[in-house]
């Protein structure tokens, strides 16, 4: 069960009803549901009970330091992508030995100090990235826990923008070169094979790829054991979709129940990479009519969120459900069209949406607690939105809303002539 639900007219976040925050935080605001995070990082865990697993959360989704700290507190691994990443897991209190670190441009850097704070694994993508891993670690005098990241040939059959498990895709190693990569890296004194793991997109409705996928890695895991190289985990990235219309997509349970079948009776710990199946459905954006716009064509709502604070729509044409916080049946209900005030065609978080609308009124963008803040941009010297997080009936602001003055506190003028 959704924790946004309506109760007395109004739509609410667990017990706060979304008014309130609104009005004590200001809009535009995302609010995050702690029950609702929490239960879908449990559906995840509890689905893998008995064998050996961890569910790591794809920072990228959502690196908000409360959120992050929810999943720490719950025992969850990370999967991170940057050194800022690192970071982020390290001060919400997340251990860095249930750390993963996924990314095709790693600098030397950024495997130094994932070496230092140790780690469970790289996920190197290619030979390169492989060499460069082996010098860092020799120079610290330290083996490197790793797993290649095997690009499976599959179509995930989503977004092209958000597929990447196939050959043409930049992502991973061509799992014809597999092996032979593997071979190397066994050969390399201060690297330690752990595992394999692949990633062939995000938001897949429907199961069949991710276990074709994992089809092909179980044949790749029997190729390197004749060869005598034992991959302990394997880690099958994230990519499980979630509702944001009407899509079906398997839950955790039926997709790890499929998954557990194939894997029975192999000595292999499981990994996963789920971002947007544990927080999309968490949180929304709370946004307000600024100003009504009906035309001849077309009926405008200018709300105060734009593309700067909410890009999916903008930059995959994603379909995004926006409810009214309290449905009003005083005024006519017509076709709007969504749009912020940035000064761009694009800028627009719905379309054709049937609303009752009044200026001043609030909207909740659904579905928004990943790949929400955390893709969120300055354009047109807008700052970022508040972030507050809603736990039964108590809020707490995860983070405040940036200031004008810090979107340009580090420029600076030319000197004097
Ligand atoms: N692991 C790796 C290596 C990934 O690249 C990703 C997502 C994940 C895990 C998590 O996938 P998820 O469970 O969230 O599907 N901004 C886009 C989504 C980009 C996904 C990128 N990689 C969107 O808003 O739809």
């Amino acid at each position: 069960m959704s924790e946004f639900q309506y109760r007395n007219g109004e739509l609410h976040a667990e017990n706060v009803a979304l008014s309130s925050i609104a009005a004590q935080y200001g809009t535009p605001c995302y609010v995050y549901s702690r029950r609702a995070i929490e239960q879908a990082y449990l559906a995840w865990d509890q689905a893998l009970d008995g064998v050996p697993h961890l569910v790591c959360f794809a920072v990228k989704a959502n690196s908000n330091l409360g959120v992050l700290n929810v999943l720490a507190r719950l025992g969850a691994g990370f999967d991170i992508v940057s050194g800022g990443e690192l970071e982020r897991v390290l001060a919400a209190g997340g251990r860095a030995d249930r750390v993963v670190f996924s990314g095709l441009g790693k600098t030397e850097e950024e495997m130094r100090r994932a070496l230092q704070v140790g780690i469970k694994c790289f996920n190197v993508e290619s030979a390169a990235e492989l060499e460069r891993l082996q010098k860092v670690a020799a120079e610290l005098g330290v083996k490197a826990p790793v797993s290649l990241r095997v690009n499976p040939d599959v179509d995930a059959m989503t977004h092209p923008y958000i597929s990447t498990g196939l050959k043409e895709n930049k992502f991973g190693i061509d799992i014809a070169q597999a092996v032979a990569i593997y071979r190397r890296a066994a050969s390399l004194p201060n690297l330690d094979i752990q595992g394999a793991d692949c990633h062939i997109g995000s938001q897949l409705t429907d199961d069949t790829p991710l276990l074709d996928a994992l089809d092909r890695m179980l044949v790749l895991i029997d190729q390197l054991a004749e060869e005598g190289i034992q991959v302990r985990h394997l880690d099958l990235g994230g990519g499980l979709g979630v509702t944001y219309q009407n899509e079906t997509p398997p839950t955790p349970g039926e997709y790890l129940g499929r998954v557990r079948e194939k894997v029975a009776g192999r000595d292999l710990t499981l990994l996963f990479e789920p971002g947007r199946s544990i927080v999309a459905n968490a949180g929304v954006l709370l946004t307000r009519v600024n100003l009504l716009k009906p035309t001849e064509h077309k009926n405008f709502a200018i709300i105060d969120a734009a593309m700067n604070d909410l890009i999916r729509p903008a930059l995959y044409s994603a379909w995004m459900g926006i409810d009214a916080v309290r449905p009003r049946d005083d005024v006519p209900t017509l076709n709007w069209d969504l749009v912020g005030p940035v000064c761009e065609t694009g800028d627009f978080l719905g379309k054709d949406r049937e609303l009752a609308l009044a200026e001043g009124d609030l909207l909740a963008v659904r579905s928004a607690g990943a790949y929400g803040f955390v893709m969120s941009s300055n354009y047109n010297s807008r700052p970022r939105a508040a972030e507050v997080m809603v736990e039964d009936s108590v809020t707490h602001l995860v983070r405040r809303r940036e200031t004008v003055a810090e979107l340009f506190a580090g420029e600076s003028l030319l000197p004097e002539a």
